[in-house]
C-alpha cells in the first residue's frame, strides 16, 4: 500500500542525498527498519553504467536489470557497459551520451539520445528495485527539479520499479500530479521548461519500456518554508527543509552575502507555523509534513509543531551504509570529532544558482587550492542549461564548463566564475569518478548527532544506529 496515510505514519524520512550518497543499500536498510528510505535519482544513469563498468560485484545491478520490463534494453545496457572484474583504476569510464535535444514543433522538444534515455529509465529502475528488496515497506526516490531534461525518464524508471513516494526539491513542480496520472496509464508526459526565456515543454514517451500501467506514487514537495504550500499547493504533502540542511539550500530572501560569500538568511526565510497551519487548512488539511535541516535531535519538537516526523540527512550520509567512500567518511568524521570541520554555504558553487553546502575537506574540489588545480571539464551534463542559439536550434551550456565554451554559447564570464562541476565531483565522492577527478563533499552544518553516534558506536556506526538515535529523542 502506498497512499498518503500509510506514509504519514513514518516518523523518519531518510533524506535523498545525491549523487548516490543515498543509494539503494542505505534506502533498503532504512525502509527495512520501517522508516522511509529514499534513493537519490540524481545521475541514475551513471550510477548504473559506472557500477557495471566497475564489475558489478555481487551482481545486483545485472540481477535488477533482469527484472526490467524491456529485456532488449536491459541486455543492450549490459553489453555496452558491463566489464567482468571491473575496469582498471586508472582507466577512464566509458561516458554516456551527452544530452542533446530535438524540436518536435515550436512549443515542444525531446531528448535526442535514445540510449541515454534508456539508461536514465533503467538506472532509476535498478535503484528503486534494489531498495525494495528483502522487505515490503515503502521506498522513496528524490529528484532535483532543476535537472529538467532528465526528470521525466528518471521519474518513469522509478515508477516502473514501483516507487511508493517521490520527493522533489529545488523548485515548485506543479505539473507533477498530472504527469504522474499520465505515466500511470502509459501516456506521454510533458513538463514546462523555459528555453532562453521562451516557454517550451519537454516530452517523454514511456511506451517503449513495455508496461501499459504502473502504480501512482505519493508526491511530496521539498520546499523551504510555509510559503512552499502556496508555491506548490497540489503536492500530497511536504518536507520543509531549512537552510542548515545538506546539499542545495533554498535561496535567501536577502541578496546580501557575508564576507565569505554565504547567503544571509533572516527572519523572512524562517518557518512560520501559524501561517503554515492556515495555508494547509486552506488546502483542505490533508497534507502531512516533515521538518528537515538539523532535526535529527528534535523529533519531539517536530511532532509538537504538527509534523508527522523529520527528514534527516547528515547522520545517514556519514553512516557505514551510505555511498560516500570509506576514506572520505573517515577523513570527514575525524574532522567532525576533532572540532575542525567547516561547512560553507556557497552562493556561487552550484551551476544551478541555488546555494550549496560544501564540507571544506582538504583534497576535495570544495577547497580553493584543489579547485584552482582542476581543469574545467563538462562530461556528464546533468546540470546543463537548455537554450536556443541564434538559428533557433536547441543547445546546452553549463556555467561550470570551460569558460571559453560557455561564453561562446552565450553565457557570461561572471556567471561562470567560481562554479564547481558538481557532476564530476559528486561521482568521485561515491567512488565512481574519473581517474584523478577530485571529490566534493556536501553535508549539513550541524554535527551534534554525528558526534553522539560516533561516541556511542564508533566511526562505523550504521543506518540502524541513526534510526534508533532519532526515535530515542521522543
Ligand atoms: C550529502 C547530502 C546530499 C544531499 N543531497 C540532496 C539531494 O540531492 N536532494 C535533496 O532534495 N536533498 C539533498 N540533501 C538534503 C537531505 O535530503 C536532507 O533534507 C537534509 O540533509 C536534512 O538536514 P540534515 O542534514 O541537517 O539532517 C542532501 C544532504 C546531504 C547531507
Amino acid at each position: 500500500m502506498s497512499n498518503v496515510s500509510s506514509i504519514s505514519s513514518k516518523r523518519i524520512i531518510q533524506g535523498g542525498m545525491g549523487a548516490g550518497v543515498s543509494g539503494y543499500r542505505l534506502a533498503r536498510k532504512v525502509s527495512g527498519y520501517g522508516q522511509l528510505g529514499v534513493i537519490s535519482a540524481t545521475a541514475a544513469d551513471n550510477l548504473l553504467i559506472r557500477g557495471l563498468q566497475n564489475g558489478d560485484s555481487g551482481g545486483e545491478l545485472r540481477d535488477a536489470l533482469g527484472h526490467f520490463p524491456n529485456q532488449d534494453i536491459a541486455k543492450r545496457t549490459i553489453d555496452r557497459f558491463y566489464i567482468k572484474d571491473g575496469k582498471a583504476n586508472d582507466e577512464k569510464y566509458i561516458l554516456n551520451q551527452f544530452p542533446s535535444f530535438e524540436k518536435i514543433n515550436n512549443a515542444e522538444f525531446r531528448l535526442k539520445n535514445k540510449d541515454l534515455e534508456d539508461t536514465l529509465v533503467a538506472g532509476a529502475f535498478t535503484q528503486v528495485h534494489l531498495a525494495k528488496r528483502g522487505h515490503s515497506n515503502p521506498v522513496g526516490a528524490n529528484f532535483l527539479n532543476k535537472i529538467e531534461w532528465a526528470q521525466l525518464p528518471t521519474l518513469y524508471g522509478a515508477m516502473l520499479a514501483g516507487v511508493d513516494v517521490i520527493l522533489i526539491g529545488a523548485g515548485f513542480p506543479r505539473e507533477i500530479p498530472e504527469i504522474l496520472s499520465l505515466f500511470t496509464s502509459g501516456n506521454d508526459g510533458k513538463m514546462s521548461v523555459s528555453v532562453s526565456d521562451k516557454k517550451y515543454s519537454i516530452v517523454f514517451s514511456p511506451q517503449r519500456y513495455g508496461k501499459s500501467e504502473v502504480k501512482r506514487p505519493v508526491f511530496l514537495g521539498v520546499v523551504g518554508n510555509h510559503l512552499g504550500v502556496k508555491g506548490l499547493p497540489n503536492a500530497d504533502g511536504y518536507v520543509f527543509e531549512g537552510p542548515i540542511a545538506g546539499g542545495h539550500n533554498p535561496p535567501a530572501r536577502s541578496k546580501t552575502l557575508n564576507d565569505i560569500g554565504e547567503p544571509l538568511y533572516g527572519p523572512k526565510d524562517e518557518m512560520n507555523f501559524d501561517l503554515l497551519a492556515m495555508l494547509l487548512k486552506q488546502n483542505g488539511g490533508h497534507q502531512p509534513y516533515w521538518l528537515a535541516g538539523n532535526y535529527s535531535t528534535r523529533l519531539a519538537e517536530a511532532i509538537s509543531h504538527g509534523a508527522s516526523g523529520v527528514q534527516v540527512g547528515t547522520p545517514f550520509a556519514f553512516s557505514q551504509d551510505s555511498g560516500i567512500t570509506t576514506e572520505l567518511k573517515q577523513q570527514a568524521l575525524e574532522e567532525i570529532i576533532n572540532g575542525t570541520a567547516k561547512v560553507l554555504t556557497s552562493a556561487r558553487a552550484s551551476p544551478t544558482g541555488f546555494p550549496f553546502k560544501i564540507f571544506q575537506l582538504p583534497g576535495t574540489v570544495g577547497t580553493q587550492e584543489t579547485y584552482d588545480k582542476r581543469e574545467r571539464v563538462c562530461s556528464l551534463g546533468h546540470l546543463i542549461e537548455i537554450c536556443e542559439d541564434a538559428g533557433g536550434r536547441i543547445i546546452t551550456r553549463c556555467p561550470a564548463e570551460p569558460v571559453e565554451g560557455f561564453v561562446r554559447k552565450g553565457g557570461s564570464p561572471e556567471e561562470a566564475e567560481g562554479r564547481i562541476c558538481l557532476c564530476n565531483g559528486l561521482m568521485a565522492t561515491i567512488g565512481l569518478g574519473m581517474p584523478g577527478e577530485p571529490p566534493l563533499v556536501t553535508s549539513g552544518a550541524d554535527f551534534t548527532a554525528v558526534k553522539e553516534l560516533v561516541g556511542k558506536h564508533g566511526m562505523k556506526y550504521t543506518a540502524e544506529n541513526v534510526v534508533d538515535y532519532i526515535l530515542g529523542k521522543v
